[in-house]
Formats: C-alpha cells, structure tokens, sequence
C-alpha cells in the first residue's frame, strides 16, 4: 500500500512526522506494510522548484493508494500572485484529484471537555461532521483578478457552482448522514446568494432519494451561532467550500483545538488526501509545540476510507484516546494537572500506546 507524505510547510513536517511514527507503529510485528514516499509541496516546493505543486509531486499523488498531507503557505506567499502561493498548491492538488468532499469531523474526546475554552455541559457529547464542498464555488470561480479603474484598485471573484457539483456532495453527505443519526443540515446563504438558492434546490432534490434522511436548512451566519450554543443539534453539516473552510475553524473549539481537527478529502473512487484542518501555523513552527493528533487522526481516516483497514484505524483512535485518558497534553489542550508534551514526545506516546494495544 502506498503512501504518498506531502508534509509541506511550518508546522506540517512537524506533525506529519508524528503520524508516519504512528503508521509504522501499526505496520510493526507483522501488521500491514506501507510504502511511505515523500515528496515537496508548497512554499517549499515553490523555493526548491519554482512550483508549489510540481509535476512529480502530483503525478506521485496521483498514482499512490492515499495521500498524507500536512500544511501549506506561510503569510509571506499568501499574498503573492496564486503561482507562487505555497496553499495554491494544495488547491491545485484537490481540484486534479476531483476530491469534492472534505469529511472533517468533529467529536468532543470526554478525556478533553476540561481543555474546551466551552463549557462542558454545551460540549459534552458532540459529535458531529462538516462536510464542506471542496472543488468549486468562490475558490475556483472565474472571472477573478485585480485591477485599476479610475485611479481606484478593485479586485474580484466568482462564486459560482454546478448543480452537478451541488448534487455529488449533497449525496454524500446524505450517505455519511445514513451512517449516523440521519440528520442532514444544509448550510447556504440563500437569502442573498444565486449560488444558495441553487445550493437549496439541489438539496430538496437529492433529498427525495433518502426519505429516511432529516433535512433541514440553515443559514450559515445563524450556523455559527447555533455551533456554539448547540452543538448536539448537529449530525451531518453540508456546505460550500468558503462556508466550510469558516465553520470548521469554529467548530475545531468544540474540540478543545483546531489541533484535534483531522480530514478526509474523498471523491468516492479515486485516491484520498487526508490532513488537519488546521494551517502551517507559522507562530509556533520549529518549536516542538504543535499538536500533532490532528494529524495522526489524519492518518486513522486514510487507514479507514482509503486502505480500508478498519481495525487499524480503531486501533489508533483508541491509543489517542489512551494518551488523552492518561493526562498527556501539548500545550494547546493543556489542562491543570496535565502533564503537558511536545510534538515528539506526544508523537512517541501515541506510537507507544499503539504497540501496546496491538
Ligand atoms: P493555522 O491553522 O495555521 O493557525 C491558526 C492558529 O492555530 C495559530 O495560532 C496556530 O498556532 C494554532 N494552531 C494551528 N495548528 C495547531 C496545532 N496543530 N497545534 C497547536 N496550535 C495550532 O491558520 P492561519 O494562521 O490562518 O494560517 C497559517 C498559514 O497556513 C497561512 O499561510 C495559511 O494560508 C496556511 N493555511 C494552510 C492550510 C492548509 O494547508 N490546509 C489551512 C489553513 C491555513
Ligand atoms: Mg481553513
């Protein structure tokens, strides 16, 4: 089975370090083998080759079994031209894959609700999934540039969306909904938006396919809202790629930190690029102070969706678990009496309590 580890910037090489740690703790005394190949994406890429996505990287993505991703961009190139923007490349990589539908699902571990900023009567028991759409919508839209008109700078972009593209990820989120509690919140801004009104519609059409599926409609500034005050509320979230890319950020708090956030970007036959939610983080890179169980969450999802290894995915979601439950914490989720860790250490804890399962 093949691996493709595209680690990136920041803090990415950092965490995903931790997860490939974790990996080959699955593989040791005769467990499924995995060949882990890495190769440059983002500024890194850009700064080596000229290229946040260079032709080698994603062809070596293109033919592996899934894809380990970790972080990409750093606030210098964000502002740059898209070509030499090391998120570009991650863009990019999505939109070759087609991986429209970015599963990050959010569940409040008991050994964590004391490290919420929340309360833990709100947080206690969510469990919940946003799905966010992952190929289309302002992201990609064109016509998109900047200009000057009248000595004035203006800039602009599109949002737009196909309802062929509304209708694969609305069913998908429909089929994660069976999975679970049969609940599907539809997330739009169709009080304004053209693209919403669509969004809606698809969403009414899809539905009549899964009659055993609850759908309802909200509006994505109430969303943000009724995440925080009601969290429970929520079982599936399906929504647009800007809309998503916000809420998730809102709901990793539910979680104690965005640190804890893993993903999944699937299209339901090619290959999967799994990853944290979170970014490079540029202000705590090369201090060992990353979280790095986003990232190996990251890896339980790839085991699960793309290897189909189910057991082994279990396995090191429970050992994350075991870690949390025995009070290790990197500073992030540090609570009192905690004994708090850096990257490595946490990397090393979790790799251990894998073995010990086993
Ligand atoms: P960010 O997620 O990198 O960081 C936001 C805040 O969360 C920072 O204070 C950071 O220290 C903290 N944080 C993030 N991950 C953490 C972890 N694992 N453990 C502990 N704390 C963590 O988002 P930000 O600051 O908006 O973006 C930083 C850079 O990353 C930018 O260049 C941005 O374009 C890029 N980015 C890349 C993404 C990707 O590759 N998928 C996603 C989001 C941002
Ligand atoms: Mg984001």
């Amino acid at each position: 089975m093949k691996i493709a580890v595209l680690a990136g910037d920041g803090i990415g090489p950092e965490v995903t370090a931790q997860a490939v740690k974790a990996l080959r703790a699955i593989s040791a005394n005769n467990g499924p083998q995995f060949e882990m190949a890495e190769a440059p994406i983002g500024d890194a890429a850009f700064n080596q080759h000229g290229d946040p996505l260079p032709p080698s990287t994603a062809e070596m993505a293109a033919k592996a079994d899934a894809i380990l991703f970790g972080a990409a961009g750093t606030y210098e190139s964000d502002l740059r031209p898209a070509e030499q923007r090391g998120g570009h490349g991650l863009l990019r990589l999505r939109k070759q894959l087609d991986l429209y539908a970015n599963f990050r699902p959010v569940f409040a571990f008991p050994e964590l609700l004391g490290a919420s900023s929340l309360k833990r009567e709100a947080i206690e028991g969510v469990d919940l999934v946003v799905l966010r759409e992952l190929t289309s919508d302002i992201y990609f839209g064109t016509p998109r540039g900047r200009g000057v008109e009248n000595g004035q700078r203006h800039a602009w972009n599109t949002m737009r969306y196909t309802e062929a593209e509304v209708a694969r990820v609305m069913r998908a989120g429909f089929e994660a909904a069976r999975k679970r509690r049969r609940q599907l919140c539809s997330v739009d801004k169709a009080n304004v938006l053209e693209t919403s009104q669509l969004w809606r519609e698809v969403a009414i059409e899809v539905a009549r396919d899964y009659p055993d599926v609850e759908l309802r409609h909200e509006y994505v500034d109430a969303v943000s809202m009724h995440l925080i005050r009601r969290p429970r509320d929520f079982d599936v979230i399906v929504t647009g790629n800007i809309f998503g890319d916000i809420l998730s950020d809102a709901a990793a708090m539910l979680t104690g930190s965005i640190g804890m956030l893993p993903s999944a970007s699937l299209n339901g036959e090619g290959v999967g690029l799994f990853e944290p939610v979170h970014g490079s983080a540029p202000d705590i890179a090369g201090k060992d102070l990353a979280n790095p169980l986003a990232s190996i969450l990251s890896a339980a999802l790839l085991l699960r969706h793309s290897l189909k290894l189910e057991a082994e995915a279990a396995l090191m979601e429970k050992a994350v678990r075991q870690v949390l439950a025995e009070g290790y914490r990197t500073g992030d989720i540090m609570e009192e009496g905690a004994t708090r860790l850096g990257t490595e250490a946490m990397g090393d804890a979790v790799a251990q309590a894998i073995l010990k399962l086993k």
